[in-house]
């Protein structure tokens, strides 16, 4: 089975995370992003994986490589430009199987795509979506069905207050590629505005998917991702520890230094003697100084925390330095 996966976009939302690390691959507790993502493909019987690239392609195949062996096989698209959502998909159709998995990139997730899959053949629908139930889908796609699972109305990014609870789209679909024969080459086209909605009474199928479900692209929402993977609310290969902690490899943590509740300690990190993080990601390669104090805080790669200082709420950049 084959998946495409959509990298394209910039992440800008988790700037300066992702100034120079694309959100694909920023890490996520012990691995890049996207692993989980192979991973959970993989466990549904994906053997290939195309991604749609566009920004920062090359650091992405260096860091994922090509795969094979037991786990799929790793190809990479690069469009010259951005080309939406579903131009991006058509871009990539030589490599495309008549039917294919589509993935948004950003998702953590362990939805039951195999139950997708099975319903797609079922109903010989031309698209079928992975839909996920949320209190308020304003910054999202709201998708209204019937009883049979047909969809009667796609509406991408409903206004806050909007409508009330609804099911989303989980950015998981089931394509045939034939619906790609109505998507216009070499020009910025939307699978949400567009295609989604022309395909309706047209054999496009929406299905109710359990499990976790979450879009990662606000620091929060990093923050909680980690949460969720550490004390094991969503199924992943990563090891779990109930107090929400994971210290990384060739760390130094002094005696007396404080970690947790909740801290990601990144490899190669350094907590000096009387410093306290909670709360917050060191991704790797950080210091954080005698009696520095870090709460709800996401440090990117060689950031130094100076000594007595009081890191809070911040996301800072790559090797930034934090005096008082
Ligand atoms: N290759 C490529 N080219 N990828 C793109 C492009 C592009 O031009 N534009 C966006 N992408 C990728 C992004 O990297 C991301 O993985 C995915 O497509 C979705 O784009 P986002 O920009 O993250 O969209 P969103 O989060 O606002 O909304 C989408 O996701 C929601 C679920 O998280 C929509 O699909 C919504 O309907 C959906 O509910
Ligand atoms: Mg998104």
């Amino acid at each position: 089975m084959q998946a495409l996966v959509l990298v394209g976009g910039k992440g800008t939302r988790l700037r300066p995370l992702t100034t120079e690390t694309p959100k694909p691959i920023l890490k996520l507790v012990d691995r890049p992003f996207l692993s989980y993502m192979i991973e959970w493909l993989a466990s549904h019987g994906v053997d290939e994986i195309v991604f749609a690239c566009g920004f920062l392609p090359d650091q992405l195949e260096r860091v994922l490589g090509n795969g094979g062996g037991d786990s799929p096989a790793l190809h990479y698209v690069v469009e010259p430009e951005p080309l939406g959502t579903a131009g991006a998909i058509k871009f990539a159709e030589e490599y495309l199987n008549d039917r294919f998995f589509a993935l948004n990139g950003d998702v953590l997730t362990d939805l039951d795509l195999t139950a997708l899959w099975n319903s797609h053949l079922e109903n010989g629908a031309s698209a079928s979506l992975g839909l996920y139930p949320v209190d308020d889908p304003a910054g999202y796609g709201l998708v209204d069905l019937d009883e049979s699972g047909r969809v009667l109305d796609f509406h991408e990014k409903p206004e806050p207050g909007h409508a009330g609870p609804g099911l989303i789209n989980a950015g998981t679909y089931v394509l045939e590629k034939s619906v790609l024969a109505g998507v216009a080459a070499g020009r910025q086209v939307s699978i949400e505005r567009e295609v989604f909605p022309s395909l309706i009474g047209n054999g496009l199928r929406g299905m109710r998917l359990d499990g976790y479900w979450m879009d990662i692209g606000t620091p929060d929402r990093y923050l909680e991702a980690s949460w969720d993977i550490v004390e094991g609310r969503v199924r992943t290969g990563a090891e779990t520890n109930p107090e929400g902690m994971y210290i990384g490899s060739d760390c130094e943590i002094a005696t007396g230094a404080k970690v947790g509740p909740r801290a990601i300690i990144g490899n190669r990190s350094i907590l000096d003697s009387g410093s306290s993080v909670s709360n917050s990601v060191l991704i790797s390669d950080c210091e954080v100084g005698s009696g520095a104090v870090v709460i709800d805080s996401i440090l990117s790669p060689g950031v130094r925390v100076k000594g007595g200082v009081r890191v809070e709420g911040r996301v800072l950049g790559k090797n930034e330095v934090i005096d008082a």
